[in-house]
């Protein structure tokens, strides 16, 4: 469905996000319409994907229902994988027909905050995202099959729900071919995410217990990251018995409910927090037991509030630890878990559990609201 035009530009087809807040179910409503886009010629810097699979996470779900507020109509999706297709000037370390990995926050490289090792999200990068442009500066994307249609946002420099993509360089993390499109799609943002905030944020040592409350895709890669690294009993937590079982299977020494949890005095030295709900921050905090760290990586709604005991905190020498990205550095990072993988220690295919079209998007937005899904992956087909 990708094709280039004498003008360099290229037509896609592309889920755009055309209101926010829409009524559920989305199957009914439709905030997002698969529709026909051009994208311009990859500027400096700039790199075209031929996107070949792309992963739905609860944060595209937070744009769709305004937890996230972002500027419309954007094309969405933020966890994909493609083939490069065409170099914009001046990149010289990427060769058309190569796979990557797409990356939700460019790293500029240059700013204080690119400078902490992955620990701040990158200045620049966050800004471009905020703006839905691309990090050289505005956006690629218009509607229709000519260049002079009207502009469409870019999600967080990625814009995945589509065939094809403009992105910055900076934006992807070359892998090797044997990784299929859908593990190095869910690279991007689940396993970065709950994989990076076991390993750069929490630090387990090889005996340590860990705890992972809230079980999507971002919570089941840090429980199947912690199994890889730690020999110390890992346990999962999450009110869906479905996601309780798929814990089991991948290998964790227990899988409860909440109020389970609680009741048998669950305690960990790290607990890792990826529900994004007020109150799964507040389980994971009391499920930290003495001198633990609690490493919060879920994006409620800007106005939520969580009750904790600050004297439970002091008394206890405990610690609150946020983690966006995975506190990752990606181009150090993607390739640590992609050794995981093919060591067998990541059973990344698990992560799976729909595969979709690309005209499903909003039923897809149903059933991870509901809680049904753990990844569902949109394949554009290879
Ligand atoms: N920090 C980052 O860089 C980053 C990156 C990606 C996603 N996120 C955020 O991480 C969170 C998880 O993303 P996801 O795609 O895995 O979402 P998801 O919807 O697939 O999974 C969330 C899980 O949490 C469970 N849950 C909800 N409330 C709970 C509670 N009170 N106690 C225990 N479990 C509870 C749900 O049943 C579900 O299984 C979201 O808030 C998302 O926006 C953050
Ligand atoms: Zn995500
Ligand atoms: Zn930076």
């Amino acid at each position: 469905m990708t094709g280039i035009t004498t003008s360099g530009t290229t037509t896609i087809r592309g889920a755009v996000l055309e209101t926010i807040g829409a009524a559920r179910p989305f199957a009914g409503s439709a905030p997002l319409r698969v529709q026909d886009l051009t994208l311009a010629a990859p500027g400096p810097g700039e790199v075209r994907i031929r996107i070949e699979a792309a992963g739905v996470c609860h944060s595209d779900l937070s744009v769709v229902d305004g937890n996230r507020v972002r500027p419309v109509p954007m094309l969405l999706g933020h966890e994909a994988a493609g083939i490069v297709e065409e170099l914009g000037e001046g990149v010289d370390d990427l060769q058309p027909g190569q796979r990557v990995v797409m990356v939700f926050l460019p790293r500029c490289g240059e700013c204080a905050e690119c400078a902490t090792d992955g620990r701040l999200p990158c200045a620049a990068g966050s800004a471009s995202n905020n703006a839905g442009e691309l990090l050289g500066g505005g956006r690629r994307l218009s509607r229709g099959t000519t260049a002079d249609g009207e502009p469409v946002h870019h999600h967080l420099g990625v814009s995945g729900f589509a065939t094809g993509a403009v992105v910055d360089r900076r934006s992807v993390v070359p892998v090797a071919s044997d990784v299929p499109p859908a593990i190095a799609a869910v690279l991007g943002c689940a396993v970065l995410t709950g994989g990076g905030a076991v390993l750069n944020a929490a630090r387990p040592g090889p005996h340590d217990d860990i705890v992972v409350v809230g079980l999507g895709g971002v919570g089941m890669a840090a429980l199947m990251v912690a199994r890889a690294v730690t020999s110390g009993r890992v346990t999962g937590v999450d009110q869906e018995p479905g996601k309780l079982s798929l814990a089991r299977e991948l290998g964790a020494d227990a899988a409860l409910t909440p109020e389970q949890a609680v009741e048998n005095g669950l305690s960990a030295t790290f607990v890792i927090e990826a529900a994004g709900h007020p109150v799964a921050f507040e389980t994971a905090v009391g499920l930290t037991g003495p001198g633990g760290t609690t490493v919060t990586v879920g994006l409620p709604a800007p106005d939520a509030v969580s009750r904790i005991s600050p004297l439970g905190l002091t008394a206890q020498a405990r610690s609150i630890v946020g983690s966006y990205l995975g506190s990752a550095v990606p181009s150090r990072d993607i390739p640590r878990f992609v050794d995981l993988w093919r060591a067998g220690k990541l059973p990344l295919e698990r992560l799976v559990t729909r595969h979709i079209g690309l005209e499903e998007i909003n039923e897809a937005m149903d059933e991870l609201a509901a809680g049904r899904a753990v990844r569902q992956v949109i394949d554009f087909g290879s």
